[in-house]
């Protein structure tokens, strides 16, 4: 059957894009990757990726989506394969887009589901009443799935499969008729919840509801730059790292997405329109939420100490019980709108992730949708239940692998194709073709020459840490073992490439005779 699906409306589209890009990462990494590299320490780096790095890689993955979409090609493999069809190691290299996509939901569905389980307590009024220590208390003993006393039996496991079965069931609804409306829905609401909370948050007043500091404090502490950064290594990697997370560009969702875009359709405003409205959503919303939040009520110092510990479950362990200083009324309102709009955040990236597989499976086997949709759901169940098992350090194994290290590889590479291989000429054709803006020229040279660059001394830069990784011996046994799933499912990949490139050179040749 052929892979004819198709996005709705350009509403539809941008949301979705933008669905896919703003995520978990936008309110739960982003404040802990600014607090822990110095808050405003951080903001001059990371714009500066988003500059160089970010915007340039939005346009190169959606004018590569959309140039292997004309030629029915809906994932990586076969995108990068027709950009340079001689040579056979790119459609190798376009695995990493159907991988990292997979690794990384197989994590990224679990912290998912955690969001419905935080709005049921919260509904439930479970925080009600509590010491900050037990809130956080709860959170731990939540995520030990042999311990869990938290209500309901095995609950981890519960709404993790719940959120699975969602995700699956959306995404069989297809793109128009399932991602496209959760996208419709979804954003609004949770902008909505999202500028609620903001204003909560930066109109926190000391000395009211048990808050030490006003909202502002934390702020401050964001947006008082501090340009000796500019020297850290470390502080740069993280920038880039967030830059990648939280656009998703080095995924191959983006170009998946894009591949279903009619080939004359604008890309330049609708990339930009969708990378923007994840800025937005990042830095002026996720900013302004945790932050004011837990610095209005903990105090900088605790909430830097806070994050030092494990970062993701900030979110989870303390503004539970900062809301519950409102009143039950208000924390459950607050409760609903942050669970939920972290849920939102969640499930559009979440449902980017398995288009791409998806794809796959309907363009070289001519799989249908739905039975797509469940594999999609089957392999997360399977590659994520050890996550839900030995978390965190399962979990933290495939995000560093799949949500960070991939990610800079991918691009790397991806870029050096297009500027150099496919070639600028035609690379820039792409991306102005139907274009609804004028594309500042001097993009030509930062596409070519700056992010290549950058990304090359990324990656470089990266290259220690993850010698250090390779030869840390005492990780223990679980660890070893997810890298070797990980690099099964890696090779598994590859081997359908192959499989799929063997049966289009025969069909050719079938054609051809
Ligand atoms: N871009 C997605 C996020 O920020 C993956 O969570």
């Amino acid at each position: 059957m052929a892979n004819t699906d198709s996005w709705g409306s350009r509403v539809g589209l941008i949301l979705a894009m933008a669905g896919n890009a703003v995520g978990l990462g936008n309110f739960l990494r982003f404040p802990v990757q600014a607090i822990q590299n110095g808050g405003g320490a951080f903001i001059i780096p990371y714009l500066v990726c988003f500059l160089l790095m970010g915007i340039p890689l939005l346009w190169v993955e959606w004018s590569m989506g959309r140039f292997g979409g004309r030629k029915g090609n809906h994932s990586t493999p076969f995108i990068l394969h027709e950009m340079d069809p001689k040579r056979a190691m790119w459609k190798y290299i376009g695995v990493f887009g159907i991988f990292t996509n997979l690794a990384v939901a197989a994590y990224y569905c679990y912290l998912e589901s955690w969001t419905l389980s935080y709005i049921w307590h919260s509904i439930a009024g479970s925080f009600n009443g509590q010491t900050a220590d037990q809130v956080a208390g709860f959170f731990s003993n939540y995520v030990d799935i042999n311990t869990t006393t938290t209500g309901i039996p095995f609950e981890p496991i519960v709404f993790w499969l719940i959120c699975l079965a969602l995700n699956t069931w959306i995404l069989a609804q297809g793109l128009s008729g399932g991602v496209e409306k959760v996208a419709k829905i979804g954003m609004p609401l949770l902008i909505i919840f999202g500028i609620f909370l903001a204003v909560k948050a930066v109109t926190l007043t000391a000395g009211e509801n048990g808050a030490i500091n006003d909202g502002t404090v934390g702020l401050n502490f964001l947006w008082t730059p501090d340009y000796s950064s500019i020297w850290s290594a470390k502080v740069w990697l993280a920038a880039a790292g967030q830059i990648f997370f939280t656009l998703s560009v080095g995924m191959g969702s983006i170009h998946c997405y894009a591949s279903y875009v009619k080939k004359k359709d604008d890309i330049a405003l609708n990339a930009m329109s969708a990378g923007w409205m994840n800025e937005f959503v990042e830095v002026v919303l996720g900013a302004s939420i945790i932050i004011p939040i837990s610095i209005g009520y903990l105090g900088i110092d605790r909430v830097v100490e806070l994050t030092q510990s494990g970062g993701l479950g900030l979110g989870f362990k303390t503004l539970p019980y900062l809301f519950t200083q409102w009143g039950p009324t208000l924390a459950l309102i607050a409760g609903v709108c942050w669970f939920g709009l972290l849920f939102f955040a969640g499930i559009t990236s979440s449902l980017a992730m398995g288009t791409p597989v998806m794809g796959f499976l309907k363009d070289e086997f001519g799989w249908k949708h739905k039975p797509a949709a469940w594999f999609f759901g089957l392999l997360i169940l399977i590659l994520g239940l050890p996550t839900v098992i030995w978390f965190p350090s399962v979990f933290d194994e495939y995000d560093y692998w799949a949500g960070t290290v991939s990610l800079v590889v991918f691009a790397l590479v991806e870029i050096i194709l297009f500027a150099w291989v496919f070639g600028m000429d035609k690379g820039w054709k792409e991306i102005t073709t139907g274009a609804d803006i004028k594309v500042p020229t001097i993009f030509r040279l930062i596409i070519k020459f700056v992010t290549p660059l950058f990304l090359g001394f990324v990656f470089i830069m990266s290259l220690p840490g993850i010698w250090d990784k390779i030869t840390d011996t005492s990780a223990p046994w679980q660890v070893h073992a997810s890298r070797v799933l990980l690099l099964v499912l890696f090779l598994t990949i590859c081997w359908f490439v192959r499989v799929a490139y063997l049966k289009r050179k025969a069909a050719y040749k079938t054609t051809h005779r």
